[in-house]
């Protein structure tokens, strides 16, 4: 039985991610670059950094005495992310194609540091908490958004009944349940930034995505589409014409999500 590929599903999924971003900038985006709160001249470290949406808008905030480096295991993804940029005219990003457990980054270094929807991704959560926080200036913030109970309810439980019925060894393996319980992920960054003020904002979203291609397109964009990976493509197109079927059926055109957003702020010592 296959584990959840991240890689694998992020770099089919990037170009339906982009599309995602575009058409929801309020879901992600906005509340990051809220918590954030960039200042001219920020050294910013963001991973992962998938197709760049957030990192782009914050250094043209930061502007050109600001740097970032943003980092992602999917190149399809960074691809995105670079033409992002590249349309933006933001030039003082980094992006660079690489596995967020594996790298390592200098202490104290980044004015912020941070990661929306990656953490669930990690191989292991406090220790790759301990290295972002690790890399926070003193007086500088770690920012997180993770993902609460009903990821894109209620598509994403229809559509999971229909692809185990397809892949008769499909494992419902769900990274991101690992940080739904916000007392769980507090106690972890308790443990991590030993004692700093912990603020939590848990927020819902709800995602129009309007016609049944809108909502193929979600599925398609987010973690997802992992179960997708090891089917035929006869199987995907029948899921598929299922889905929007199911959609159309229902009047079903609109996701929810929930969300918690996270910031901690060092100590100046
Ligand atoms: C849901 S996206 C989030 C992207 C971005 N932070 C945002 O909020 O739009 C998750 C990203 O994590 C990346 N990812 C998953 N595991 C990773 C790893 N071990 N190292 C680096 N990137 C990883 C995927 O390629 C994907 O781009």
């Amino acid at each position: 039985m296959a584990e959840f590929d991240s890689r694998g599903t992020f770099q089919k999924a990037a170009n339906e991610y982009a599309k995602i971003q575009d058409a929801f900038p309020d879901v992600i985006c906005e509340p990051l670059l809220a918590d954030m709160a960039v200042k001219e001249g920020d050294r910013i470290l963001d991973l992962p950094c998938g197709t760049g949406d957030s990192i782009v808008k914050a250094m043209q905030i930061a502007g050109p005495s600001g740097h970032a480096l943003a980092i992602d295991i999917s190149a399809s993804m960074i691809e995105e992310a670079k033409e992002k940029a590249e349309a933006a005219g933001v030039k003082n990003v980094d992006f660079v194609v690489e596995d967020m457990d594996k790298a390592q980054f200098d202490t104290a270094a980044y004015d912020i540091v941070v990661s929306a929807n990656g953490p669930f991704f990690a191989a292991d959560l406090k220790t790759f908490l301990a290295k972002m926080w690790d890399a926070v200036k003193p007086g500088g913030k770690l920012v997180t958004m993770t993902l609460g109970r009903n990821f894109l309810t209620p598509i994403s439980g229809i559509f999971l009944d229909r692809a185990q019925i397809r892949t008769e060894d499909l494992r419902i393996s769900t990274p991101w349940n690992i940080t739904e319980d916000i007392a769980y992920f507090r106690e972890v960054l308790e443990e991590v930034t030993r004692g700093q003020r912990i603020n939590i904002i848990h927020r819902d979203a709800v995602m129009d995505y309007q016609t049944a291609d809108g909502g193929w397109n979600l599925l398609m964009g987010t973690a997802f589409r992992n179960y997708t990976l090891a089917m035929s493509p006869e199987h995907q197109a029948e899921i598929e014409a299922e889905m929007k079927e199911w959609m159309q059926a229902n009047r079903q055109f609109s996701a929810t999500c929930s969300f918690n957003n996270i910031t901690v702020v060092k100590d100046n010592v």
